[in-house]
Parts: C-alpha cells; structure tokens; sequence
C-alpha cells in the first residue's frame, strides 16, 4: 500500500476548464460478469457506469455531449448547485439534444462531494437502460484514507437472456413502487468479493442509481461513520442502526476502518425490504498482517461547502402534499377532481399529484411553478407524504438544510439534495433561494416521477 496517498495533499483548482467529451450512446455491459453474455445498454461512452468524471473544488468543468442515440438526451448534473441554463431539464432549461447534436454544459462545481450525472429525457427509459455517471469534486483537503472508493449500485431488470426487460413505463408499477429490478450492480457488474486489508481506513462513495430500489447497507462485523450526505458534509456519526439507507439518487459517503481479522470474510447486506435481504457483496481480507493496529486518529470532518444558512426566523414558509398511488386511502383514489389525472394503473397516466397537481413527464416548457420565491429568500418547506409508498423526494439547483422529521429534529447537520420519505412521513427542510431560474422538485422513484410526482419551483 503506497503509505503516499494517506496524507491529505492541499491541492488549489486550476484556473483552465477541465474538458469532458461523452457521447450518449448504445453499448454493451458484462453486468453478469467477465464469462456471462453481454447485455445491450444505453451508457454515456457506450460504458455503465459512465466515466468518472473528477474535478477540483472551484475547477471550471465543460463537458460536450454528443447524442448517438436515436432519441432526445440531456445529462442532469445531481446535486450540483449550478446556473439554471446548465440543469439540464429539457424543455424548462434547454431544448433537448437531438439525435446527431451535441451540447456543452459549462460550470464550476461550488461544493466539494459526491455527485452523479444522468439523463433528464425519457429519463426512466434511459436511466433503466444504464446512462448515469459518477461525478466527483474533491475537497482542497480530503479526510486522510488509505482507498477512496466508489460503489456505484444500480438496478436491473434482465430478461432471462440477459436482456434489458421491455415494459418502462407500466401504469400499474407507476402506482406502486416503481420498476424494481432483479440484478443490483456495482460499478456496472454483479459484485464479486472487495479485496481489503486488515488496518486500513477507506473512504467509501455509495451512489443509488437505481430507478426505484432502496437499499439499506449494513457491513456485517463493522461500523461505517457517515461523513457526508448527498454530497454534504455533515457530523460524522454512525448510522442508525447501523444501516446505510439509500433511496434512490442518494449518495453517502463514509469511512470505514478495516478492523476485522486477516484471512475472513464480511457480508455488506441490503436488508430493506422485508424478508428479501441479500447479500451485496463481501469484503474479503487478505492475510496479511494489519497496516496498522489501531484506526487512525485523524480527524473524520470533511472541509465545509459554501452553503447558505437560511434563516428560520424570516423564511417564507410552504408546504408540498404529496397523494395518490395505490393504497393510498386519500383524496387521490377515485375521488376524480385532481387536474390531469387518470386511472392510477393506467398506462402514461398520472398516479401522483404534489398539492393537487400533477406534472408528468421529464420536464417540459411552460410547466407553471407551484410558487415564486424572490432570491436570497429563505424557505422552509414542509413535505407530507399521504401515500402509502417510500418517495425520495429531489429538489435542483439546491441543497436542503434538514430540520425535522415527523416532529423530531434531524441530527448531525445534515443537507441533502433528496430526502427519502416513509410512508405517512412529513419533513421539514430549508434553503435560501440564491440560485435563479426554475427548478424541479420530483420523486426520484422514476416512474414516480413520469407519472405526476413533480414540480417546479421559480427563483426570481
Ligand atoms: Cu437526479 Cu431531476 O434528477
Ligand atoms: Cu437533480
Ligand atoms: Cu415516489
């Protein structure tokens, strides 16, 4: 182990962009592994998952598309707090990227974190077929690890002859929880074992690129510290639980110290849904003797972003209700009345409504915003989920501080970009409105999202 990479080294960004080409492309993917029949794919490069794009902190990044598929494309950048024009909402923030066009995203990623790229066209479709991407601002000053790792998990539902499952956009799972698959990858395959070393500390980056499967991780035999979410810094703490939850566009970040024994083998388990618990995969040490006999005594804090603190005192406060979906025992079902809905269960209708409301799609023109806040305005949103189904709730262009859940305060101040809701949960969270333009708020539950669960705030 090269002991080089343990101190952290101040690195400053560089004034000159860092330019990316990525083509939207078909390509083809061993998701069974290296022996198994490929499966056609859509993924930028051709690839799943996408290059890993990395930049500095405050480092100018442009990156050229080039859409080689037959089909309208844009790339939404995740979590980063960008200008609106850059957003990548078709219709609401640029036209979309036609078959044979290219377009260039430039902007400078304000915060350092973890943060992924994807499709915001026929995003349930693209999504499903692979295109996402990783996309990593690293600090000045990392947090000193031996191994900074990403788990890119995504979600897949293979045919019995490895094919991408036809059938995106089925009205019945659009009410339901959406488009669970039957192969969860890392990094674009089926998880074999994760060669570790007694002693060592790894910085871990999970991504959930799925489009509907929540994962709850738990690494049998250790105690991974949570230090960001969503790309956010927050206090390093222990998960409740023990479990890493994930919805779906989530992301953590986390330390894990390797303290288990030389030689043996650790399950990571997903246990969120009941009784279907699998094992991800296994950390496997090798027999060497510990690099060291105690964790380090570094300090875990990550370097915070330049995040507005809203102020609770004089935001304007709204609310977002959230109905429909089967089950739902509310307003939604059968009652009629809520604009633009059909059956839930039909095919291409809505089955969700955001205060009655309901916006299908992936973003288009003239989508009228739910409310205008004037910028530099503070906000507390509250969101109640009066369905009966999970929702990872995604807001654009910012990052919630957030403040409570079902009364109780949320603890290690903690920002995320997508707050996943329980059923019968409310949520309170904050932001200032700095960044103008319109921007989506959507469960990131794909099919949630196509079907009605969206939104569109105006910063002016
Ligand atoms: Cu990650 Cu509007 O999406
Ligand atoms: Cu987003
Ligand atoms: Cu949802």
């Amino acid at each position: 182990m090269a002991l080089s990479s343990w101190l952290p080294r101040a690195r400053a960004a560089p004034a000159e962009p860092r330019t990316v080409a990525l083509s939207a492309a078909p390509g083809r993917a061993a998701l069974l592994g290296d022996d198994a029949t490929e499966t056609a794919i859509w993924g930028y490069d051709g690839r799943v998952p996408g290059p890993e794009i990395r930049v500095r902190q405050g480092e100018p990044l442009k990156v050229v598309v080039d859409n080689r598929l037959d089909q309208d494309t844009t790339v939404h950048w995740h979590g980063i707090r960008l200008p609106n024009a850059m957003d990548g909402v078709p219709g609401l923030t640029q036209p979309p990227i036609r078959p044979g066009e290219r377009f260039t995203y430039s902007f400078t990623p304000p915060d350092a974190g973890t943060f992924w790229y994807h499709p915001h066209a026929n995003s349930l479709e693209q999504l499903g077929r692979g295109m996402a991407g990783v996309l990593i601002v690293e600090e000045p000053e990392p947090v000193a690890a031996d191994r900074d790792l990403v788990w890119m998990l995504a979600d897949w539902r293979l045919t019995r002859d490895e094919r991408i499952a036809a059938g995106f956009g089925n009205g019945m799972e659009a009410a339901m929880a959406g488009r669970v698959g039957n192969l969860v990858t890392l990094n674009g395959a089926i998880p074999t074992d994760q060669p570790v070393r007694a002693g060592e500390r790894i910085r871990l980056r999970l991504i959930n690129a799925a489009l509907a499967r929540i994962m709850a991780l738990r690494f049998e035999g250790h105690r991974p510290i949570v230090l960001a979410v969503d790309g956010q810094p927050c206090d390093p703490h222990e998960p409740e639980g023990g479990r890493l939850l994930l919805g779906p566009a989530m992301r953590l970040d986390v330390v894990l110290d390797l303290q288990g024994e030389p030689g043996k083998r650790y399950r990571v388990v997903d246990d969120f849904y009941d009784g279907l618990s699998y094992p991800l995969t296994v950390l496997a040490y090798e027999a060497g003797p510990p690099i060291r006999e105690q964790p380090p005594d570094t300090p875990l804090r990550l370097p915070p972003n330049p995040l507005p603190e809203p102020d609770l005192a004089t935001a304007e406060r709204h609310e977002l209700t959230l109905e429909g979906g089967m089950m739902g025992g509310g307003a939604m079902m059968g009652m009629g009345g809520m604009h633009g809905m059909a059956t839930p269960g039909m095919d291409g209708g809505a089955a969700w409504a955001i205060n009655g409301v309901s916006m299908t799609g992936d973003g288009h023109a003239g989508m009228p915003p739910l409310f205008t806040l004037q910028r530099g305005r503070s906000c507390v949103l509250t969101i109640r989920n009066r369905t009966a189904w999970w929702h990872p709730m995604h807001i654009h262009g910012f990052s919630f501080r957030m403040l409570s859940r079902n009364g109780a305060p949320i603890l290690h101040r903690q920002w995320s970009d997508t707050v996943l809701l329980a059923p019968k949960d409310t949520v309170e969270c904050a932001f200032v409105a700095d960044n103008p333009g319109d921007w989506m708020l959507h469960c990131h539950v794909m099919d949630h999202q196509m079907a009605g669960l969206m939104t569109v705030l105006r910063v002016a």
